[in-house]
């Protein structure tokens, strides 16, 4: 068998893409909106699969769209093993069924959501070489805002300013070792974590920080969703030489 069937068949490093939001901020599902004839979900996946180790796809959708990413997914031709799996209520329940949805082969894992299409290949092999070393790692930028905590019940009054210097904003995509993942996924009785690190961060394992990008923000609001359409068609033009 060549390697690059074995790797197809029996991936090693896989990636577990969360689609499955409904996009309440942005305005509807922002995940299947498209940019030169591909979803938003379909760009976030290629970018992940631009990292040549990250052999194995599972795409985390609502339930009622799991078929029509298939064949999303089978139009693309994504050169890896691929699955798409129907995901929860939240975040975490989605993150759930994507990591259930593992090949056995899998021992490393990245978990990315689909509304960050722009993470490049540089930040993606940093987070996986920090995972290798520490077991878990996240990418995360410095604040540069001053952070307020609230009082408890009462949105108009201020409790206390948190030390900015040691607050990091938390991105994905977040890679682990899929043993340590599933351990703690299987111990965590709350369903409202937002995101994974933080998953392992409760059950006390280590997570290496490494350097975010601020081109890899979350696309929220319909204005960010609006701009990073643009900028995907732009990117699709200018590498088939339309521009
Ligand atoms: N996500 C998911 N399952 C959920 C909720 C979110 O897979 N039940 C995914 C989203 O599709 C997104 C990522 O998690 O790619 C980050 O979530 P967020 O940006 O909050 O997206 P939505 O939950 O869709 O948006 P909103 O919170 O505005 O409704
Ligand atoms: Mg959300």
């Amino acid at each position: 068998m060549r390697a690059s069937t074995q790797a197809r068949r029996a991936p090693k490093t896989c990636a577990v893409l969360l689609a499955a939001g409904e996009g309440v901020r942005s305005g509807g599902r922002k995940q299947f909106r498209r940019a030169h004839g591909r979803s938003l979900l379909v760009h976030a996946a290629v970018g992940l699969l631009r990292v040549r180790e990250i052999r194995g796809l599972v795409v985390v959708v609502p339930v009622d769209r799991v078929e029509p990413t298939e064949r999303d997914l089978e139009q693309a031709a994504l050169p890896c093993w691929q699955r798409v799996v129907a995901g929860g209520a939240t975040r975490h329940l989605s993150s759930r069924a994507g990591i259930d949805a593992l090949p056995d082969s899998c021992e490393w894992v990245l978990v990315h959501d689909a509304a960050r299409p722009f993470a490049s290949p540089e930040l993606i092999r940093r987070v996986l070489r920090a995972a290798r070393r520490a077991g878990a790692a996240v990418p995360a930028l410095d604040v540069h805002d001053s952070i307020l905590l609230l009082e408890a019940g009462n949105a108009a009054q201020a409790s206390r300013y948190l030390p900015r210097a040691r607050l990091r904003a938390v991105q994905t995509p977040q890679a682990f070792a899929r043993d340590r993942l599933v351990d703690c996924f299987a111990r965590a009785r709350r369903h409202d974590f937002t995101d994974d690190a933080s998953v392992v961060r409760r059950y006390g394992y280590e997570v290496e920080v490494v350097g975010g990008e601020d081109a890899n923000r979350k696309i929220t609001t319909p204005e960010q969703l609006r701009t990073a359409l643009r900028e995907l068609a732009r990117r699709e033009k200018t590498k088939h030489g339309e521009d």
